[in-house]
């Protein structure tokens, strides 16, 4: 794209370029309908125009902009289109963790406070079932009081594995997981790892495996584990070794369990409390007592959605409508070739889609209403259902 700094892309006018990255660039720009600044991500044609990026990259959006929390940058808007797919996100104006670094290295205190807003973000997302994939510190976004936002979920990444294996590592691997780079499955611990690997540059300004080669550094995450902390910051507490060595751990098993007891133990170790054995081995350190740490209990899940309607596999969170959805259900199981049609009216906004989607559809098929196809139709006029096609022009419908 020719300077896109120039340009306006569906009403958002594009200010400047923030950075660059290996699927897309991101630019400051402003949104005029609500006089506030974003930050747009637009990905790469071949990486946007891959088949697989295609099938995916609606379905992932869609969970990533549902993952509401106070430390994930909000995803506001997104689409594809031949030639790039676009992320619309909350600007952050305090630059990333990496330009933070660029600053030297962080104070225990304040790797803490990072840590207890990244852990309390990951946990929402694992909670979620959503594993971000690519913990770094160019993906930890700061705001004007310094506050931590994880950003960047894996849309952008979901061809990486692919390629991966096909063409060598993308990008740096420098926080890759041993699981990833071996090309295994990914789980909540593999950002354990990354987060581990982060925690050890923010305190002492340096990579753990500085300098070297990319294949020496899969080498490296893959057999060695991370150099003592004491011989780049001798006045930390020691014991804080203990728990970047458990938080990288080369087996996933060996980690944390989750990401608000790793900031337990970092927050009790920087309290003067040693730290839990590395591989739960007592036997290896019989002068330290474990200690105990409490995971903080579990948010309670928010059901709401905001804008977006409820689908199938919002079922369980879809109560209040049980008269109408009775109806609907009823209706779908009469018999007859006409009855089979059911249009569902009203105005908009009323929660037409999210009764249908996240009631109706699976309990019509419960009961036995085989081949229930949800089409969901627009009109030009708000509130006037056109799949009759009385909508004044042709119905847009996406099944
Ligand atoms: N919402 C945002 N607000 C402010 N800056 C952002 C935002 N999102 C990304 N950035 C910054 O824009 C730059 C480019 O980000 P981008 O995600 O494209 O690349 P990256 O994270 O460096 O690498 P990768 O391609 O592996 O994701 C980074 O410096 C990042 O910190
Ligand atoms: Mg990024």
């Amino acid at each position: 794209m020719d300077n896109p700094a120039d340009k306006i892309i569906k009403g958002y006018e594009l200010r400047a370029l923030i950075g660059k990255g290996g699927f897309g660039a991101v630019y400051r720009a402003w949104q005029p309908t609500l006089g506030r600044e974003v930050a747009i991500k637009i990905i790469l044609p071949q990486y946007a125009d891959h088949p697989d990026f295609i099938r995916r990259f609606e379905a992932e959006a869609q969970l990533v902009a549902r993952l509401e929390h106070p430390y994930i940058v909000p995803l506001y808007d997104y689409w594809r289109e031949p030639g790039g797919a676009y992320l619309v996100m909350r600007y952050l104006r305090g630059g990333s963790a990496r330009a933070a670094l660029a600053r030297g290295p962080w104070s225990p205190d304040a790797a803490a406070r990072l840590l207890d807003q990244v852990a309390a973000a990951l946990s929402a997302a694992h909670r979620a079932g959503v594993i971000h994939r690519d913990i770094k510190p160019d993906n930890l976004l700061l705001d004007e009081d310094d506050n931590a936002y994880l950003a960047d979920f894996g849309i952008a990444k979901t061809l990486s594995a692919d390629v991966t294996r096909t063409e060598g590592v993308v990008g740096s691997p420098a926080y890759l997981s041993p699981e990833q780079l071996k090309g295994e499955a990914v789980t909540p611990q593999t950002d354990l790892y990354s987060l581990g690997i982060v925690l050890y540059e923010l305190l002492t300004g340096q990579h753990p495996f500085p300098d070297v080669t990319p294949t020496t550094l899969i080498v490296k995450h893959l057999n060695e584990p991370l150099p003592s902390l004491a011989m780049v910051r001798p006045d930390l507490p020691v014991a804080l070794d203990r728990v970047l060595q458990k938080a990288t751990a080369k087996a996933p098993a060996d980690r944390y369990p989750d990401a608000p007891a790793l900031a337990a133990a970092f927050h009790a170790t920087l309290a003067g409390q040693p730290a839990a054995p590395v591989f739960g081995d007592a036997a290896t350190t019989p002068d330290l007592a474990p200690i105990v740490v409490m995971a903080a209990p579990p948010e309670p899940a928010n059901p709401y959605k905001g804008l977006r309607a409820f689908t199938e596999a919002d079922a369980d969170d879809f109560f209040g409508r049980e008269a109408l959805v009775r109806q609907l259900i009823a209706r779908l199981g009469e018999e007859g070739d006409v009855t089979r049609f059911l249009a569902v009216v009203g105005p908009s906004g009323s929660g037409k889609s999210s009764a249908v989607r996240g009631r109706a559809d699976s309990g019509a098929a419960a009961r036995g209403a085989a081949g229930v196809r949800t089409v969901v139709c627009r009109g030009d006029a708000a509130g006037r259902a056109s799949a009759r096609g009385t909508g004044g022009g042709a119905p847009a419908c996406r099944g």
